[in-house]
């Protein structure tokens, strides 16, 4: 690992968000925020079947309601391109009000159009779908009739050594079956766009995470060109994965300007966020790990499956850490897909690492638990020198800083490593902890730099904000890349005009927008002349990106947890947690440790209370709202460390490594692995709910 760091002022420094007073005091605009003139408000209607088609829609008793300007449904909305996709290709969720056909409870069927939103909502009261209801199946295990291989658009499923020969030489072998529910993006800003057509061009503020990937979405959709989509997502309250793909919310209210002539809003309910956005799918997996008496690995094998819809390719990849964190002379993996009449999941934080390492951290617990060992030590011995897979080098990896500093801050030694011998009055107290890993890397960006007359910079790159802090961290990259203060730099983010960019996703906005960003400075610096005259530099990074991996590059990370659990009612607590990263070169800690206290929030929230209820005789979930899926609010968050141990990405120009996700990654298995052993009882199943601890 390198440890030269150049020498900067704004890197590295904790500054608060740049548009903070703004959000505060309210003047941040955020997409249901937008004025526009002569402005209508569209109302969803979802469907209550899981498969079947609409049979008829009564929609004259809503004509005649005050207000209401129209209904769209398959019968009269706008004709919409099969063409266009998300990341996996073609994906039939985002072709809307395009025949009578219901793939799934909760699929948009009609938009009532009105003239405030408290008319069209009661019109879509008013409103009357009939269905022809089809069988359905929403039945998620591994061993489902229709399992297939999953997609491996992220590379080759892991085949190396014999795992039967290796697994039948262990001294000890765990063999279990981890399973995670459907789960929800809860952001708190619920999915909202404002659109309007102007000469032939779509202009829409919408709340999502990259609106560059959203307009070609749309220009797909509605053919028309990429240039004439114009999409800003200026603020934006949160995303999580949901707000990645092009939503229903701007596909219907882009619609619905198109056929009333005026600007349409439309704000989705918490519930249909729930049904009709986004869904980490559930997972069931298979783990046999199996190890010498001495802790040495000799086998994992891991089969994961996850739901999708046929609608939609996608790929929950919950097999990076088995083929990343340990080295074992063999390992397999086969990530498995079950087609279901269901949202088509798609990716939320943490995508695939996040259920992979609760499964993955949890059986090395156990294996730990049978060779009487330290789970701590366990992971230790395990260590691999190269990519226990590719065998190719690791860029970065400071997984065992993480694990012993992550140990002494935490104060593990000493531990008993036995369950249920802590106990305070009635309660019982175990600790546990988790490693992993999340893939970095960096995508294709643009970024465009203009020295102006008055000595300033403005730097352009079409970066999203999801409440990360982007503004500011960009900010002290231009301002290092440049040499200069970081007063003297203006950044304008969020907007499709400014070029082609990589969204705020898999936990490469950060390096993909700085690293456009240094490309751009360094271009610039070149031309600089008269420093009365504004120059300009554009560097569109997509033929300096080498996709050939010539190393394992991922952040790291340690968590640990302290739990206390009432033995009378099941309750469990999180007392204390601590997690320590791995994640490059850090630009502002202030910023990223409250991105990762957030993810760990989010796993604690996941480990403890979160789970989408489907019902099985109709296909639909149960529990879409804050009433019934519970996410983790103050009172079960307890004092949360978050430290960074020193590292370098030497990929990077800035060293820069990704940190979005890693956050959550490993949070769950540590607090079932500390429910372990306060109680004695595995957590297998998430989340720990309290029939499932006593
Ligand atoms: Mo994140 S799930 O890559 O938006």
């Amino acid at each position: 690992m390198s440890t030269e760091q150049p020498a900067t002022a704004a890197i590295g420094d904790a500054r608060p968000r740049i548009e903070g007073r703004l959000k505060v005091t309210g003047a941040a605009r955020y997409a249901a925020d937008e004025p526009a003139p002569d402005l209508a408000h569209g109302w969803v209607i979802t469907a209550t079947v899981a498969r079947g088609r609409i049979s008829a829609v009564d929609a004259s008793a809503a004509l005649g309601m005050p207000g209401v300007l129209g209904v769209l449904d398959h019968r009269n909305a706008p004709r919409l391109d099969p063409r266009a996709g998300n990341y996996f290709g073609p994906d039939g969720s985002l072709l809307l009000l395009q025949d009578d056909v219901v793939p799934y409870a909760g699929r948009p069927v009609v938009l009532v159009v009105a003239e405030t939103p408290e008319q069209a909502r009661a019109a879509a009261g008013a409103v009357v779908v009939t269905y022809e209801p089809y069988p359905h199946d929403v039945d998620f295990r591994l061993d489902h009739p229709a399992a297939r291989p999953a997609s491996t658009a992220f590379g080759p499923e892991a085949d190396t050594g014999d795992i039967e020969a290796e697994l039948a030489a262990s001294a000890v072998v765990v063999d279990e079956r981890y399973r995670t529910p459907e789960e929800n993006c809860s952001a708190m800003e619920p999915h909202a766009a404002t659109a309007w057509w102007q000469d032939g061009h779509l202009h829409a503020v919408d709340s999502n995470q990259g609106p560059f990937s959203v307009s070609q979405v749309l220009a797909t959709l509605f053919g028309v060109d990429r240039d004439h989509v114009h999409i800003r997502a200026e603020h934006v309250g949160g995303g999580f994965g949901a707000k990645g793909p092009c939503g229903p919310q701007v596909i219907l209210a882009s619609m619905a300007s198109r056929s009333f002539g005026r600007p349409v809003r439309v704000v989705l309910t918490r519930e249909q966020v729930f049904l009709a956005t986004a869904l980490r799918p559930p997972t069931d997996q298979w783990l046999r790990i199996g190890a010498d008496a001495d802790g040495r690995l000799r086998a994992v094998h891991h089969r994961p499956a996850f739901a999708l819809s046929p609608l939609a390719e996608y790929i929950e990849w919950c097999t990076e850490q088995a083929r990343t964190l340990y080295a074992a002379p063999a390992i397999r993996t086969e990530l498995t897909a079950v087609p279901l009449d269901i949202l088509p999941p798609s990716p939320m934080r943490g995508p695939g690492a996040t259920p992979g390492s609760f499964a993955l951290e949890s059986a090395m617990d156990e294996v730990a638990e049978r060779l009487g060992l330290d789970p701590l030590d366990l992971r230790l011995r395990n260590q691999p020198a190269v990519g226990p897979v590719s065998g190719l080098p690791f860029s970065s990896r400071r997984s065992v800083a993480c694990l012993r500093e992550g140990a002494r801050r935490f104060g593990w030694a000493g531990r008993d490593h036995r369950p249920r011998t802590r106990r305070e009055g009635r309660l019982l107290i175990g600790t546990g902890l988790a490693a992993t890993c999340f893939s970095a890397g960096v995508f294709p960006s643009t970024a465009s730099i203009t020295a102006e007359a008055d000595g300033t910079f403005t730097v352009a790159v079409g970066a999203t904000d999801i409440g990360t802090g982007a503004r500011t961290a960009l900010t002290a990259v231009a301002a290092d890349t440049l040499g200069v203060g970081t007063e003297r730099i203006r950044i304008r983010i969020a907007d499709s005009d400014l070029g082609m960019a990589w969204g705020a996703g898999g936990s490469r906005g950060t390096t993909s927008w700085s690293f456009a960003i240094t490309q751009a400075a360094a271009k610039l610096r070149e031309r600089l002349g008269d420093p009365a005259r504004p120059v300009t530099a554009t560097v569109d990074t997509t033929a300096l990106i080498d996709y050939q991996p010539a190393t394992e590059r991922h952040t790291f990370s340690a968590v640990f947890a302290e739990v206390s659990v009432d033995p009378a009612t099941g309750e469990v607590r999180v007392r204390r947690m601590l997690g320590m990263f791995a994640v490059g070169r850090v630009i502002n800690p202030l910023l990223a440790r409250s991105q990762v206290v957030g993810g760990m929030i989010m796993g604690l929230s996941m480990a403890l209370h979160e789970e989408g209820v489907r019902d099985p005789a109709t296909g639909r979930q149960v529990n879409p709202d804050f009433a019934g899926y519970h996410i983790a609010a103050h009172a079960d968050v307890p004092d949360i460390e978050a430290e960074f141990v020193p590292d370098y990405e030497p990929q990077d120009p800035l060293g820069l490594n990704g940190l979005g996700e890693i956050g959550t990654a490993g949070t769950a298995a540590a607090i079932a692995n500390a429910v372990w052993h306060a109680t004695g009882v595995r957590q297998r199943t998430l989340p720990i709910r309290l029939d499932r601890v006593l």
